[in-house]
This record gives structure tokens, C-alpha cells and sequence, in this order.
């Protein structure tokens, strides 16, 4: 009887897997059939992967290479991991590279899991492009993003600029493992290391989570109840330093640098709460990075690297700066 029992289990469970199987795969098979069938309609078939789609850093970049898509006739896909995951990622680039594209914009986030990789595809005749990080210990033919190690100083210098007296400060970077991440925390470190008034209690991840960010944020306050000044590297870094502040503790006013002008920093920037914004340019660098491939495919041999600009926002600048990019920080559909 329990024998009976434990096979119709068995049987059960194996109809229902090879179902979902059966499913999925078909359903996988479809999507790729369809972008196949669609690519073919343009001159170019292009991919982003992003380090999570539903990041809103990374839908800037988006919109940047969908315009340029649109105007160079290119299928654009723009495919990545849920939540960022470097398995997941990784797994992605590897899928896009079997299916030969034309093209793909990709990070060099870390140079074990991505040269090998990129390598790959430029051997199979894909090109590629990295954008916002870059792996430049590989075959990729151009990087399109902000020098991260440059930026990372910019931040050294504003904190430098922007207190007197000791500091204290916490860092939050967005991963350990992503090589852009560390440039920026090693130009900072750079730049303030000869500044006895500086003292660098504390660095946390915050897995470019805003949630992540908060957890940092306590984590280090616990850790370093002294600490005066904070850095974000990533663009939720800020949102979640501000947060934990505001809740935690109302009646300090810490120094509060952090990356991106995401329209929520801005708010915060505006309000007071954060006091300095390291400027990327997203839009920019999705745009370009689509150019750079058609010029590519066109048997064109680009500047290899191409650096987006960064410089400081401060709070006395923010109508100039809004003014002047208009449209092209999420905070309008339309750039002019
Ligand atoms: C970084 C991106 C990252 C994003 C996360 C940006 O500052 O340049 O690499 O994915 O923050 O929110």
C-alpha cells in the first residue's frame, strides 16, 4: 500500500515537472522565435543587458539606446536579472552570445565572470560594448561610461570642500564584488587619504538596494555612532543613508554625498538632506553605446574609451543643472 502510494506520488510529481518543462521551454522558444522574426525587419540586432531591469538608473540608460535604436534602425533587447545577481547575469550574457546578436552592451562588472565571456562573443564575431563598467582586460572594442575611479575622487575632493574639522565617515557601496563599485571607493579613499581630519570608519554593501541601503546605513551607525559623513556609491545608496537618518536620527545633519540624479535624490538634494550628487550621465552613455556599435558593424575602429562626464551637484546648482537636462534624468518623458 505505501509502495503504491510513494509511486503515484512519484508519477505525480515527475508529470507535473516534466509539464512545466514542457511549458517553459516552449514558451522560451517562442520569445526568442518572435525577436528573431522581428530583428530580422532592422538593420541591426542589438542587446542591453543591465545589472537589473527594474532599476531606474538603468531605465535611463534604456531610453538613451532605445532613441538611438530608433534613429539607426536597430532591434533593441533590453534583457537582464530581476533583482541584481551575478549568477543570473552572467547566465543572461552567456544565452545572448548563443543566440548571435549583432551587438551587446554589457558591464564588465567583475573580470573573472565577464572577460571570459565578452571574449566569447567578440570570437564568435559579436561586438561589444561595455557601458558603465568596464572590463578592460578583455577583447571589448569600446566602454562608454563615466571614469569611476575619476568620480570616486570628485567625491573625495567635494567632501573635502564641503566640511571643516574631523570627519568621520561611513561608506555604503553598492557591491563588493563589481570593479566599477571599488574604483569609486579607491578614488575617494584617494583623495582624502593625506587629510588627517579625515578617518574612514566603515564600509557596508548594500546589494544597489534601496532596502539594502538602509540596513547599510544602520549597520554602521551601530558600528560607528561617531560617524559625521557618509558616501553612496550606487544610485539607491543615498536614498536609503538620507532614510535611515531622518528616522533614526532627525536632529543630526551629517554630510551626505552620494551617486546619481535620480529624480528622488534631487528631492532629497533640494530639501537639504543629501548635500552632494555625483553627476553620471545614463542617458548618454545607453545612447552612445548603440552608436558606438552601428559604427562598429559599419567596420569603423571608435575611441576605445569614452568617458561620460561627472562632476559635483550641490543644491545652489540644481535648477541650473535641471534646467539644461531637461528630460534627461527621468524627470521627463521627453528630453528637448
Ligand atoms: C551604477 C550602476 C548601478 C546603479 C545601481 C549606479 O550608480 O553606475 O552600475 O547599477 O547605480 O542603482
Amino acid at each position: 500500500m505505501k509502495q503504491k502510494l510513494a509511486f503515484s506520488l512519484f508519477v505525480l510529481l515527475f508529470s507535473l515537472s516534466f509539464s512545466l518543462m514542457i511549458y517553459y521551454g516552449e514558451r522560451t522558444f517562442f520569445v526568442n522565435k518572435a525577436a528573431k522574426s522581428e530583428s530580422k525587419k532592422h538593420a541591426y540586432h542589438f542587446v542591453l543587458i543591465p545589472e537589473e531591469t527594474d532599476n531606474e538608473y538603468w531605465r535611463i540608460i534604456e531610453k538613451g539606446a532605445r532613441e538611438a535604436a530608433e534613429k539607426y534602425d536597430v532591434y533593441l533587447e533590453y534583457l537582464g536579472p530581476k533583482r541584481a545577481n551575478m549568477s543570473e547575469h552572467v547566465r543572461i550574457l552567456d544565452k545572448e552570445i548563443a543566440g548571435k546578436v549583432d551587438g551587446i552592451m554589457t558591464q564588465g562588472i567583475s573580470e573573472d565572470h565577464f572577460t571570459p565571456l565578452i571574449n566569447k562573443a567578440m570570437d564568435r564575431g559579436i561586438s561589444v560594448v561595455t557601458v558603465d563598467a568596464d572590463a578592460p582586460y578583455s577583447r571589448r572594442k569600446v566602454y562608454v561610461g563615466t571614469d569611476n575611479y575619476a568620480a570616486g575622487f570628485l567625491a573625495g575632493q567635494a567632501l573635502l570642500e564641503d566640511t571643516e574639522g574631523k570627519q568621520v565617515v561611513g561608506i555604503v557601496t553598492g557591491r563588493f564584488d563589481a570593479s566599477h563599485q571599488r574604483l569609486r571607493v579607491q578614488g575617494f579613499r584617494d583623495a582624502v587619504e593625506k587629510e588627517k581630519r579625515i578617518e574612514i570608519a566603515g564600509i557596508k554593501e548594500s546589494g544597489i538596494s534601496k532596502t539594502g541601503a538602509v540596513q547599510a546605513t544602520y549597520d554602521l551607525l551601530k558600528e560607528h555612532p561617531d560617524i559625521t559623513a557618509f558616501y553612496g556609491t550606487s544610485a539607491l545608496d543615498g536614498l536609503g543613508i538620507a532614510r535611515v537618518i531622518s528616522t533614526m536620527r532627525p536632529n543630526s545633519d551629517p554630510y551626505i554625498i552620494t551617486f546619481d540624479t535620480l529624480p528622488e535624490n534631487m528631492d532629497l538634494l533640494r530639501d537639504g538632506k543629501i548635500d552632494a550628487i555625483v553627476v553620471q550621465h545614463p542617458y548618454e552613455m545607453g545612447y552612445r553605446a548603440v552608436e558606438m556599435l552601428v559604427e562598429l558593424k559599419k567596420g569603423n575602429h571608435p575611441e576605445r574609451l569614452q568617458y561620460t562626464e561627472s562632476h559635483i551637484l550641490r543644491q545652489k546648482d540644481l535648477d541650473q543643472f535641471l534646467k539644461e537636462n531637461k528630460g534627461l534624468f527621468g524627470d521627463e518623458d521627453d528630453p528637448d
